[in-house]
């Protein structure tokens, strides 16, 4: 017996849960409850654990999940966020509250793995890895199940993208991987160490997406040659997707060299032989494909789908003008963007401010970060030389994706707020 509970019966829920769920005590949580709130989650997975087990007893594998959980639950916890569930070695965690306490834990969770490993590996065990993917947006927080028995999970499309970047890291060989969704979140974006990675479309979507690398959780040497390199990667990043794969190699040739088993490094070089070999060019979409706008795009709601659509057709001119590196009118066309962004988001914020949107706060600092985001690329673009394609790969994926994600994700949730409301 604990706490005048049969152990076997109790089920921890945590507070967090309880509270977005409008409950103040688990008895009382039914299946169907349901409250949607803006949320990091965290698929945190043990690599290669059936290869481990199968080095071990059933002794062995119990105490290496009790050693795996126990080091990154009390972290969780410390860090604001609560296990959602435990689905063999994988860890769902989720993160209610500001992205930087999240991205934090996943940090602070990969050098508690690293402290494990030594000793771990002073008793001739094997070391351990995590793998994380993060991302962040509304989910629902939900009670489902039968009268005997309830679980609290999340559901929604941003926990299915969390578990596929868990997946990805394995292909980039990083520890942490997360979304532009949680990218554009973070506050003191200075205070991590990032790289870009990739711009992927995950299954099942249309909409590319951009990933990247959170490496503060690396040893010091790999964290420094990773900031050292960071411009060449950068600018191969751009050239690759840009077709440019003999100047791509030759920088990712360099990185290499800079950190010899950077994983990220030796995927784009063996994408780089790949197409010499076939002459195919893995990445996600082509570059020359710009936005249209389409019937598929409506939100419901009249002003916002109209400002949409006029926006995408100032960035899809943006877009071609650099991309064919004819920056001759390009003043007119960001001058107009510039504008027209001001107006639209003032529409939107005015409208989720008189309909007491749930989501306001997290709806509109997406607009803010954008606006500071657009503002520097507009100084680039505009102290002159252009930058190339590392300019015209950050306005693509800064810009133009950023658009097409938050009209199909953001702006259709506030959509169908608005006409539930009638607003
Ligand atoms: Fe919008
Ligand atoms: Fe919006």
């Amino acid at each position: 017996m604990h706490d005048g509970m049969d152990i076997g019966c109790a089920r921890f829920v945590s507070q967090t849960a309880l509270r977005v769920l409008g409950r103040d005590d688990a008895r009382d949580v039914c299946a169907g409850d349901i409250s949607e709130v803006v949320a990091t989650i965290a698929f945190i997975d043990l690599r290669d654990f059936t290869r481990l087990s199968e080095e071990l007893s059933p002794e062995g594998t119990v105490r290496l999940l009790n050693d795996w959980y126990g080091t990154i639950e009390p972290l969780i916890a410390a860090h604001n966020g609560f296990v959602d569930k435990y689905i063999g070695d994988a860890a769902l965690a989720v993160f209610v509250g500001p992205v930087d306490r999240a991205v934090q834990c996943c940090i602070a969770i990969v050098k508690a793995v690293e402290e494990l490993n030594r000793g771990r590996l002073a008793e001739g065990l094997s070391p351990l890895r995590a793998g994380i993917g993060m991302n962040t947006g509304i989910v629902a927080l939900a009670a489902v199940g039968s009268s005997s028995r309830t679980d609290i999970t999340v559901i929604g499309d941003t926990v299915n993208v969390a578990a596929r970047l868990e997946a990805l890291t394995k292909v980039y060989g990083v520890d942490i991987m997360f979304s532009e969704h949680t990218y554009a979140r973070l506050k003191d974006l200075a205070g991590f160490e990032l790289r870009f990675l990739d711009r992927i479309v995950a299954r099942g979507k249309k909409i590319p997406l951009s990933v990247y690398e959170a490496y503060g959780g690396d040893q010091e040497t790999r964290r420094d040659a990773k900031k050292r390199m960071r411009p060449d990667f950068d600018q191969a990043i751009a050239w690759y997707h840009y077709g440019r794969v003999e100047e791509a190699r030759s920088l990712f040739i360099r990185c290499a060299a800079a950190l010899p088993n950077d994983g990220a490094s030796l995927e784009y070089l063996r994408r780089c032989s790949e197409f010499e070999r076939t002459g195919v060019l893995e990445r996600a979409v082509e570059m020359n494909v710009y936005p249209v706008w389409s019937q598929e795009f409506s939100v419901g709601h009249k002003t916002i789908d109209l400002h949409h659509q006029k926006l995408f057709e100032a960035v899809a001119v943006l877009m071609r003008m650099i991309d064919a590196e004819d920056f001759s009118r390009i003043g007119s066309v960001v001058e107009f963007l510039a504008k027209y962004i001001v107006v639209h988001f003032n529409t939107e914020e005015e409208l989720m401010k008189s309909c007491a949107y749930p989501f306001y706060d997290d709806h509109k600092s997406q607009h803010d970060r954008f606006a500071v985001v657009f503002a520097d690329l507009v100084r680039e673009l505009q102290a002159g030389g252009h930058g190339g394609v590392y300019v015209a790969f950050r306005v693509r994926i800064l810009i133009v994706d950023w658009l097409l994600n938050h009209t199909t994700k953001a702006d259709p949730h506030l959509g169908h707020f608005l006409s539930r409301a009638a607003c």
